[in-house]
């Protein structure tokens, strides 16, 4: 309806397999999707000079465009429809019958419902949470020739798996290499996760060039890999749209279409099915192998010992887990050798975050909040930073907890 300018065209998209377990579950996926009724060809390559990825199945007329591009133009129908935009503030969410979200300045804003689409919910403390798991993902962009790689789709079946996705521009096209997931908070080896990317995009494509891009981004996993849409789980007027489990611009398209009816005509065809408050009971072991993981680092990480013994261990630009006592400290060393301090303890459910070297946050391991080096929340469940201390690692009370007398002077 917008005729939104976003480079959309449709191209083939390939699934591969990698090795023999892949082939399995290759097999498997041909049957179901034939079972569907679904248009697809069995290849035994693509017919590219030079891509070289063995036996594929390609799916015809794939959509494809410029996310950032297209955003931008919803936006601006936004806007000229009387919608406002606000942005870059931290807020919190509360339900009930009348809900309202809370700024960080104080201000509360009301409204008759509420729409979360928060990647994780910020309103829920713990039912959606053992619902899904964070991931974070891996993207590197490289450079290639002007036409010299065809436009077309690629993801294989590995896990953790690998994507490709063409992207053309004004001068030099390139060519976005994405995958090699891990559970946010639970690996800080960013550089490795950029080569194995290379490594295998080069093995598979030889004519692309130097990497020009990096970087990484959070994806939800619900536990039956399907979005959760709709009416928040006990609440009449919150809406949630999460665990988009890397589909977002397909899932993000439903939820603007699924939630509108929802609060406008009270039904819609697709909502079951959708529903985050749906019990899937072939998903018992995912949903249990999801929490023990999450409990076991609730506890296991208060027992660990510290990362570092001494400030100086930590080097420029870098952070690093300490202990005071029982109390474990998020120490950062900034790029000009000031240590900055926080609690290390996450004000979602009280885990204790782990440095990520490559984006240089705080990220907990248990539900994905991130915080930036300095204690910012940047990601929820959590939507409240890391609690700052000052060098002594004495707690610094916030502008709220200052006793009035005190804030006037
Ligand atoms: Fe839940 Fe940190 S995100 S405890």
């Amino acid at each position: 309806q917008e005729h939104i300018d976003c480079d959309f065209e449709r191209i083939d998209g390939f699934l591969t397999a990698s090795d023999a377990e892949q082939e399995k579950i290759f097999g498997e996926e041909v049957t179901a999707i034939r079972h569907l009724g679904l248009q697809m060809d069995e290849m035994d390559e693509i017919t590219v000079p030079g891509v070289n990825v063995g036996r594929v199945m390609r799916f015809h007329r794939q959509g494809t465009f410029n996310a950032g591009k297209y955003m931008v133009g919803l936006a601006h129908a936004v806007r000229r429809m009387g919608g406002q935009i606000f942005t870059g503030r931290v807020v919190e969410a509360r339900g009930g019958r009348a809900p309202f979200i809370r700024t960080e300045d104080g201000a509360h804003v009301y409204a008759k419902y509420l729409v979360i689409a928060t990647n994780t919910p910020i309103n829920d403390r713990v039912t959606m949470h053992t619902k899904q798991a964070a991931y974070r993902s891996y993207v590197i962009g490289c450079a290639v020739d002007k036409g010299a790689f065809p436009g077309f789709l690629l993801w294989d079946l590995g896990d953790p798996y690998h994507y490709v996705r063409p992207v053309r521009s004004e001068g030099t096209d390139l060519v976005i290499i994405g995958g090699e997931d891990h559970k946010t908070g639970q690996a800080n080896d960013a550089a490795a996760r950029y080569r194995a990317l290379e490594s295998w995009a080069r093995a598979r494509i030889p004519q692309l060039g130097p990497v020009v891009y990096k970087w990484s981004g959070q994806i939800m996993e619900p536990v039956d890999s399907l979005a959760f849409i709709g009416k928040n789980p006990g609440e009449e007027h919150v809406y949630i749209a999460t665990g988009d489990s890397g589909q977002g611009m397909t899932h993000g398209t439903i939820a603007g279409i699924v939630i509108t009816d929802l609060i406008v005509r009270g039904r819609h065809p697709w909502a079951d099915l959708y529903d985050p408050a749906r019990k899937s009971v072939k998903t018992v072991g995912t949903y249990v192998g999801e929490n023990v993981n999450a409990v076991g680092h609730m506890v296991g990480d208060w027992l660990k010992p510290a990362e570092v013994s001494s400030e100086s261990e930590i080097a420029p630009g870098q952070g690093a887990i300490m202990r005071d006592g029982a109390s474990k400290v998020a120490v950062y060393r900034d790029e000009d050798g000031g240590v900055h301090k926080c609690s290390a303890v996450c004000t979602h459910l009280g885990c204790v975050v782990q440095w990520n070297g490559g984006e240089k946050s705080w990220d907990c391991p248990c539900h994905g909040s991130r915080y930036d080096a300095n204690g910012r929340v940047l990601n929820g469940p959590a939507s409240a930073g890391l609690a700052p201390l000052d060098e002594e690692g004495r707690h610094v009370p916030s502008e709220g907890e200052r006793p009035a007398a005190e804030r006037r002077h």
